[in-house]
């Protein structure tokens, strides 16, 4: 290929690692960036962003491995700009320059609307670096969001941050403070993402349950629901201490928020939730479940689970296991404590790896045979699906049901966008297979 010619867009590449919500944040910033096209191969790219988690000691670490695997490009196009952005960023700061001197920029998740800017800088051969917590609401900043066709579903940030300081967890650290966006902007967003072809947002937030933005999360969820061509809802991640009557009515009286609901509780054990600072019991937490599917009770439960938390015992888990056997998840994800610097637990007794190892195996096998029981529950029955793309095989479509389960609709008359009603014939492990009704 030719030299790219000076007045050409340039490319952008964009790795992303962790949750949601770096999903969108990717998306915003490359939406930020004008005079960039985005690539989906590295050795093209005039600039390399990866925006990163920190969530776990594994997944921080992931990004200098790919930093040392990125340098020898930048030595054979020494134009390339090369930014971490995201939550290690704001955690490591300049430490990742000092450590990776190939990188050019580090933005943190909070002040990433001043990219343009900093990619300036860089191109005029300064390094950059802003992990600012501004007064400033960068949504508002933020570049308006451009008319391009979009997939049918969407991920939406609602709000941002946390204050319940779990013992294990960097999230109020790196991504600061509760912040809620304003509802009647979120509104707008969900507007424009129907025009562009969105059929389904997720409401997204460390903690959207604790929406504040003007009005509660239930009472964001009715506005959306008034938006004629948004067809479906969903929201993650809860706290089960912020899930209010209403947003538990909201399950039962509006039709477009979807019968799925992500409600992490980590453990089983009451002596190590009070250690986590979770400032719920694992009996309330059931209740909770309780009351949801008193008035929804074909609703997907879905968690997260830590094993080997500073402490644990046996009997710790074991409750752990109990918990998981009683509510009967349909999707439930399971981490090894990981120790992060800065939080409170990472101070305490740590449990023996081989130990933690041990459990985490026990956990996951529990977890993917209620998941297994539920899929194959499902044949047979009908469900509702999303169309997002073409499957793999001739005249198959690929959708989400309404509990978020992957479902290849066989024979499909359906286009990419559709809502279609369709009866489940078979359950694979990780997807399920209809026809159309
Ligand atoms: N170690 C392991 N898992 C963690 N999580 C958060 N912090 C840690 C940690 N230090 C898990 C929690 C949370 C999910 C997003 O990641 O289960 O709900
Ligand atoms: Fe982390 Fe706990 Fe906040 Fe979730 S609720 S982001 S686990 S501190």
């Amino acid at each position: 290929m030719s030299e790219t010619k000076t007045d050409a867009p340039k490319k952008l590449f964009i790795k992303t690692y962790g949750c949601q919500m770096n999903v969108y944040d990717s998306e915003r910033m490359a939406e930020s960036l004008d005079g960039y096209v985005q690539t989906d191969r590295a050795e093209d790219a005039d600039m390399i962003l990866l925006n990163t988690c920190h969530i776990r000691e594994k997944a921080a670490e992931k990004v200098y491995s790919e930093l040392g695997r990125l340098k020898p490009l930048k030595e054979l196009k020494p134009d390339l700009k090369i930014g971490v952005t995201g939550c290690v960023a704001q955690a490591e700061g300049a430490e990742i320059m000092r450590r990776q001197p190939a990188v050019d920029l580090v933005v943190g998740p909070q002040s990433y609307h001043r990219l343009p800017q900093m990619e300036a800088q860089v191109r005029a051969g300064k390094p950059a670096l802003d992990t600012d917590f501004p007064e400033e609401d960068k949504f508002a900043h933020l570049k308006g969001r451009s008319t391009a066709r979009r997939a049918p579903a969407a991920f939406l940030t609602v709000q941002e941050g946390c204050d319940k300081f779990c013992a294990f967890c960097v999230v109020p650290y790196t991504r600061g403070a509760e912040v809620s966006r304003p509802a009647e902007r979120v509104v707008r967003e969900a507007q424009d993402l129907v025009e562009r072809g969105v059929r389904e947002v997720t409401l997204l937030g460390q903690n959207v349950n604790a929406y504040h933005g003007g009005m509660t999360l239930a009472q964001l969820i009715r506005a959306l629901a008034k938006v004629d061509g948004l067809e479906r809802i969903r929201y993650t991640t809860s706290h089960p201490n912020d899930m209010d009557d209403d947003l538990i009515a909201a399950h039962a009286d509006t039709d477009k928020l979807m019968p799925y609901l992500h409600l992490p509780v980590q453990s089983g054990s009451d002596r190590m939730l009070k250690r986590m600072n979770r400032s719920h019991t694992a009996e309330s937490y059931l209740r909770l479940i309780e009351r949801i599917r008193d008035v929804r009770p074909d609703i997907m439960m879905s968690g997260d689970f830590i094993v080997g938390f500073p402490e644990e015992t046996e009997a710790d888990f074991q409750a752990t296991l109990d918990l998981v056997e009683e509510v009967n998840y349909g999707y439930a994800y399971s981490f090894k404590y990981s120790t992060r610097p800065g939080t409170p637990a990472a101070e305490r007794a740590q449990v023996d790896a081989g130990e933690a190892d041990e459990r985490l195996q026990r956990l996951q096998a529990l977890i993917t045979r209620q998941q297994r029981a539920i899929q194959e529950s499902m044949v047979g029955r009908d469900l509702s699906v999303l169309v997002e793309k073409a499957g793999r095989e001739a005249g198959q479509m690929l959708g989400k049901s309404e509990y978020l389960h992957a479902v290849h609709i066989d024979d499909a008359r359906a286009q990419v966008g559709d809502v279609v009603p369709v009866r489940i014939t078979r359950a694979m492990t990780n997807s399920l297979t209809a026809v159309e009704m």
